[in-house]
This record gives C-alpha cells, structure tokens and sequence, in this order.
C-alpha cells in the first residue's frame, strides 16, 4: 500500500513539472483525483478493504499525501494564473488623463448586463450566493455528473464546440455544470446562482443563437420541497414583469431532476391574449427547472437521504428579449450600435 501511494506520488510529482498551460492541469487534476476513476481516489477507495488498524495508518499517510499534492496543483495554477495577469499587464495600459475626443459618448451597460444586475440584486436579498463557472467545461460536469452518461440521448440536443486534442472538453451547453462543482464546492446547505454565457452547436435564427446566456439556481438544504421552487420561481417572475405575470409549471425531462418542469409565464407583449411572439398561445416558456436528482447530489458528495433540494435554469438571453421586446435574439451579440443605443 505505501509502495502504491508512493508510486503514484512520484508520478503525480513528474508529471505537474511537465504541464505547461492551465487547460493541462485540470486535466492532470481528473486524471489523478477524478471522484470516478482517478488515480488517486481508486487507492483512497480500496481503504476500505484494509484490517481497521492498517487502515487507520494508510489512511493517515494517504491524507498527507493527498494535502501535499492538491498544495502543488494550487500553486501551479496561481503560477499560470499569475503569469497570464502579468502579460496583460505590461501590454495593456490605460491612460485616465486622455480627453475625450469630439462627438465621443460615454458607453452604457448592454441589455443583458442590466436583466442580469436586477436578478442577481433579487436574488441576494432572498440569500442567494452569486457564482461564476468556467465556459470551457469538462464534459464530466456539463455532461456525466448531470445524470447524463457519455451516449445518452440527451447529449444530442446539446451538440455543442470541442476542442482539438482534448475531446473531454467542451464550451458548456448550459450553467447547470457548475451544479455538481458548486455541491462539492460550497457543499450543503447552498442557495445560489450562476449567470453566465453558453453554446450550442445551432443554426441561427430569430429565436436561436450558438452563444447565448442562462442563469442557473441550485438550493439544496434539509426540508426543501417543490413548493418553495414554485414560490421562489414566481417571485421572479413577478419581479421580473409585474405583479399580474402568471406562471404555470408542466412536466419535463431533463436528466438531472425528478421530477423535472418546464415553466411558462403569461406573455408579457400581449399579457397572455395571443401574440405572433408566444405563437397565440399567450404562453412563454423561460426556464427550466426540478428536484435536484439523488445521483447528481451523491456526485456532488452530499447524501439524497438526508439532504434534497431544487435545480433551475433561465434562458436570460430570452428574459431579456421579453423585457425590452426585442424580437431577434441575434441583435444581442451583434454590436450593432444602432441596436445597442436604445438601451
Ligand atoms: N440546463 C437546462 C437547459 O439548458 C435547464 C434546467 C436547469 C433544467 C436546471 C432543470 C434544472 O435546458
């Protein structure tokens, strides 16, 4: 057992010297501390199949190795971290005194950035915490640890951008992979949210982009139940379009919540009668969300017989075409400024 911790010690050591950029690091991180498959986590898993006594020093010597390594990994990518920060500096540079030039305006924040302040501002008076995930994602956290294996047919709604050479990467389809990163994270009980961009593989058009952004909300504590979901989604919404916004929840499949609904409010254009917008309806759907499934959490380290909670996802790029009527989601990344001074 020594010999083994030893070895993969060594190993761990030989490699991190040989990683050069920060995408390699969180590689070599999964490779040895993945909670699956890592080198590491086999060994700390077959512990348990060791007498108490040698289990109890092994453990012990385990542990030591385990804080020495994770020390390394840190310093590491304070060290990327720290260079790239130091190139920014000494090639960008700006100068406070520089008049402004004739017929130069002060910029505005972008439709986006205003929906996105107003709901974090809702969100942290009813204690929520606001995080930021990274866009480039491993596939275990946008996709296996959401329930979602490699295969599942779920996956191809989702096609989205890979990245040459490391096809266990991809730019995230949705905030919920900060799901499982935020359990093990911030561990229970947790109330928070996570706005932020993501992609899909999509052919554009009015209602379709490949970079769009969502905002994701994930509360898990004791005692959490699908009427305080109902409750915080409605207060959104409400916040978000009125007081006399109504919103309805029906059931949907998404693998990572059981049960799972879509959620719909009364559109805002036409307050529910029919409009070319909800397509006659006077329905709009604008999230999706569920109970947060017991396999997500056991991925997360929390235990689904004491703990449970609610998982949410809000198409914010579509929360901001309701609030300002803008009908072609494309004019949202487009910098087109005759769009972009409206706001
Ligand atoms: N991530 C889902 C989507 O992009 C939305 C969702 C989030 C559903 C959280 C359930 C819970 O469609």
């Amino acid at each position: 057992m020594q010999k083994e911790l030893e070895k993969v010690k060594k190993d761990f050591q030989t490699q991190i010297k040989k990683v050069t950029d920060l995408l390699s690091l969180e590689n070599l991180e999964q490779q040895f501390f993945s909670r699956k498959n890592g080198k590491f986590t086999e060994i700390m898993k077959s512990l348990k199949d060791l007498k108490e006594d040698t289990r109890k020093e092994f453990g012990r010597l385990a542990n030591d190795i385990k804080n020495e390594l994770e020390l390394l990994l840190e310093q590491k990518r304070q060290d990327f971290q720290s260079q790239m920060l130091g190139k920014i500096a000494q090639t960008e540079s700006i100068d406070v005194t520089v008049p402004k030039l004739p017929g130069e305006e002060r910029g505005h924040l972008h439709p986006n950035t205003l929906l996105q302040y107003k709901l974090e501002d809702l969100f942290t008076s009813m204690g929520f915490l606001v995080w930021d995930g990274p866009e480039l994602e491993s596939d275990y956290y946008n996709f296996t640890a959401l329930n979602i294996p490699p295969h599942h047919p779920a996956r191809d709604m989702q096609d989205t951008f890979y990245i040459k050479g490391h096809l266990d990467w991809v730019m995230r389809t949705q905030t919920s992979s900060f799901q499982v990163r935020a359990l093990q994270k911030f561990g229970v009980p947790l109330r928070l949210i996570v706005p932020g961009r993501v992609f899909r593989n999509e052919s554009t058009d009015p209602r379709h982009e490949h970079t769009f952004y969502q905002l994701e909300g994930i509360v898990v504590g004791k005692n959490i139940t699908f009427g305080d979901m109902k409750g915080t989604l409605e207060t959104v919404a409400k916040h978000l379009y009125g007081e006399q916004t109504q919103m309805r929840l029906r059931p949907k499949f998404y693998p990572f919540v059981e049960p799972g609904v879509n959620g719909e409010i009364t559109c805002s254009l036409c307050s529910g009668k029919g409009c070319r917008v909800c397509k006659y309806t006077g329905w709009l759907e604008i999230f999706g969300a569920g109970m947060v499934h017991p396999n997500v959490l056991k991925e997360g380290g929390v235990d689904s017989t004491e703990y449970q909670g609610f998982a949410f996802g809000f198409g914010m790029s579509r929360l901001v075409m309701l609030k300002y009527g803008i009908e072609d989601v494309r004019h949202l990344q487009s910098g087109d400024l005759r769009f972009l001074q409206q706001f």
